[in-house]
């Protein structure tokens, strides 16, 4: 960088930067996107609340009635810019094997031309007339050995704001980074320049969008949206499809699963990790009220989307939730599915695509059983009850969020921020499956496991923009947020599993969990929510070696005496509607499998081909 455009930039580089590499980078991005100044975030609530205010002003977002909502806002995203953007998200390794046969890929070179160095780069001026935001944050504990540092350049406040909840932010960070520290570089524009006089608009964003991984110098681009895991580089990109790719080369796992700790009505504690696709129930699990039949059994919240897993000396595996907030849906969140996510939502929220009351607070689909007489909804256009019946118009868009730190959760584990993590005695595998895959299987094995959650399949949710509720392969729920080859991937969790059984530690339990099969009457039949702690239990009394179970082809299920079902009428005739294995249906179900191993045969792991003929043996076809 030369110095004269240096000099011409205003960086407003704060005294306590002394990190020279960051302050030329800045310099240097500022001078391609021709950003009008540049702004570097302390992570203070003064600064929170500047930013907020200018939001109001600028139309992004509504501040609600401090007193129903204190110190909470409403944004709502221009119609284009709902959920991330699968299609449009690239993994550029050098090799297009590395990024494997589930990731889109460019080469790094042409998606550099493409977006910073060509003739119309469209990050060159993508910035102009906008402040160009320097957000430092931690994924972790500040200072933890297991956190990790990024700085996202952004021309967004919602995205300064947002990230602010969901990640340490500010000031701090730098101290932490010192002079010369490791960080992720992630630069996000919405990609809507602003010219002379132009007005801007409450939602800016651009058509085009491109979310861009180079997991070789892991670095993140980020081009067109504003909105959650396009927008948010610390959530999917970092924490997620980079860091999967650092867990691979560093012996460790970046996954997307939900972290909690279960304590017994003896008070012994166990912590559990589980994976469920997007809208799938992470967050209501994390924060699961038992039913009060169960004789006090109590969940505590570590995490709700990502955990990073590391082994430690003593062969155990401990996670931390590299977030400190929620990005959670709003619809269908109510008191009685989610209690402690409601009293976490009481105030200093941000929402985002829900509708708002005549009274100046949020609803949402799903909020109450009656919904208000009249809404602003998602989009500013006025519904009611009867136009919502003569349209379909949803008041809150099903992929509306919230943004909230995980301090305002009441049901918070007081481990939550300790930088050593927690143990984990079991993973639980979760797919959206109306028919199929019974309530819940214990794999016999680590291996069986691995195999259960490789091939699981999930109907699609709002969480990603295109076609709903189709039931495509999501291994791991990992399919849109792994940085590599799926199938090293699968073999990565093969390895982490032998070198836990080698150290002669208890080796966690393996489940595989559908919450979400329907009756002939299309309901779901399970009741789900709180309720899901009756198998929570039972998988715990497992861990212990004390649960009962029954083997069937694929491993080990409870019979209807071996839950709990005090407080709760579920007949043995319900319970078999959730549990009963379909042959034909599983014969079907196998094809997919196949069809998937046939796609990721490339490093295909052989033990799973092996696993698969076993249960195919089992099976009797
Ligand atoms: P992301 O934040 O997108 O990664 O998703 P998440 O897995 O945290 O999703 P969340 O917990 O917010 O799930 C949202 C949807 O799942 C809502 O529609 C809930 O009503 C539904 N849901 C959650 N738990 C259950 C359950 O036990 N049974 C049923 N039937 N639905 C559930
Ligand atoms: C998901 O889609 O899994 C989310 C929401 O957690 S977002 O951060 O938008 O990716
Ligand atoms: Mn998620």
């Amino acid at each position: 960088m030369n110095r004269p455009v240096l000099e011409g930039l205003r960086l407003n580089t704060p005294a306590y930067v002394r990190h020279t590499r960051l302050v030329e980078w800045v310099a240097q991005i500022a001078a391609l996107t021709e950003a009008r100044e540049v702004y570097w975030c302390d992570g203070s609530t003064a600064e929170y609340d500047r930013l907020c205010a200018q939001l109001v002003a600028a139309g992004t977002f509504k501040k609600l009635n401090p007193e129903l909502r204190p110190n909470s806002y409403l944004a709502c995203s221009s119609p284009s810019d709902v959920a991330r953007v699968e299609d449009r998200t690239f993994i550029c390794s050098e090799k297009k094997e590395d990024a494997g046969p589930t990731n889109n890929w460019m080469a790094p070179a042409e998606m550099r031309e493409l977006l910073q160095t060509g003739d119309n780069a469209l990050i060159r001026g993508s910035m102009r007339g906008r402040t160009m935001y320097v957000v430092p944050f931690s994924m972790g504990p500040l200072g933890s050995p297991i956190a990790h540092i990024g700085i996202e350049l952004s021309d967004s406040p919602y995205v300064v704001v947002n990230m602010k909840i969901m990640t340490r932010m500010g000031k701090a960070v730098l101290d932490v980074l010192g002079e010369d520290g490791e960080f992720v570089p992630c630069v996000h524009t919405v990609g809507a320049p602003l010219e002379a006089g132009q007005k801007d608009v409450a939602w800016p964003c651009n058509t085009t969008k491109y979310i861009v991984h180079y997991p070789e110098t892991h670095e993140i681009w980020s081009y067109g949206s504003g909105y959650g895991g396009n927008a948010l580089l610390g959530k999917k990109c970092f924490a997620l499809r980079i860091a999967s790719t650092m867990g691979r080369d560093q012996g460790w796992l970046a996954e997307h699963m939900l972290v909690l700790g279960v304590t017994s009505p003896e008070g012994k504690k166990h912590h559990v990790a589980a994976a469920f696709p997007s809208a799938c129930g992470k967050t209501n699990f994390a924060m699961l009220i038992p039913p009060a039949g169960l004789g006090g059994w109590k969940v505590t919240t570590i995490g709700d989307d990502i955990a990073w897993i590391k082994p430690s000396a003593d062969g155990k595996l401990r996670a931390i939730n590299p977030e400190a907030g929620y990005f959670g849906v709003a619809p269908g969140t109510n008191v009685k599915t989610n209690f402690n996510c409601m009293a976490s939502l009481k105030r200093d929220v941000i929402f985002t695509n829900v509708a708002m009351t005549d009274a100046g607070d949020v609803w949402w689909e799903g909020m109450t059983d009656t919904p208000p007489a009249h809404l602003i909804d998602w989009q500013g256009k006025d519904w009611t009850p009867a136009i919502a019946k003569e349209t379909g118009a949803k008041a809150a868009h099903p992929n509306a969020r919230f943004t909230v730190a995980a301090t305002n959760n009441p049901a918070l584990d007081p481990e939550w921020d300790n930088p050593a993590g927690v143990t984990i005695d079991a993973f639980i595998f979760g797919g959206r499956r109306s028919t199929t895959v019974p309530l819940v299987t214990e794999a016999r094995n680590w291996v069986e496991g691995v195999y259960m959650a490789a091939t699981m399949g999930s109907e699609t949710t709002a969480a990603a923009a295109g076609q709903q509720g189709v039931v495509r392969r999501d291994p791991f729920a990992m399919l849109p947020f792994i940085g590599y080859n799926m199938s090293d991937y699968f073999q990565h969790w093969l390895d982490v599993g032998k070198k836990l059984e080698s150290s002669g530690a208890k080796v966690p339990k393996i489940y595989c969990v559908n919450w979400f099969r329907k009756g002939a009457d299309g309901k779901f039949v399970w009741p789900g929510y709180g309720e899901n702690m009756r198998v929570l239990k039972w998988m715990i009394e497992r861990v212990e070696g004390k649960g009962e179970g029954a083997e069937n082809v694929f491993g080990v299920t409870p019979n209807y005496s071996d839950i709990t079902w005090t407080g709760l009428d579920f007949t043995p005739e319900q319970f078999e509607q959730v549990t009963s294995i379909d042959n034909g249906a599983w014969q079907t179900e196998l094809g997919l499998h196949t069809e998937l191993f046939q796609q990721l045969a490339y490093h295909l792991p052989q033990e799973l081909t092996e696993t698969k003929a076993k249960i195919e043996g089992r099976l009797g076809t």
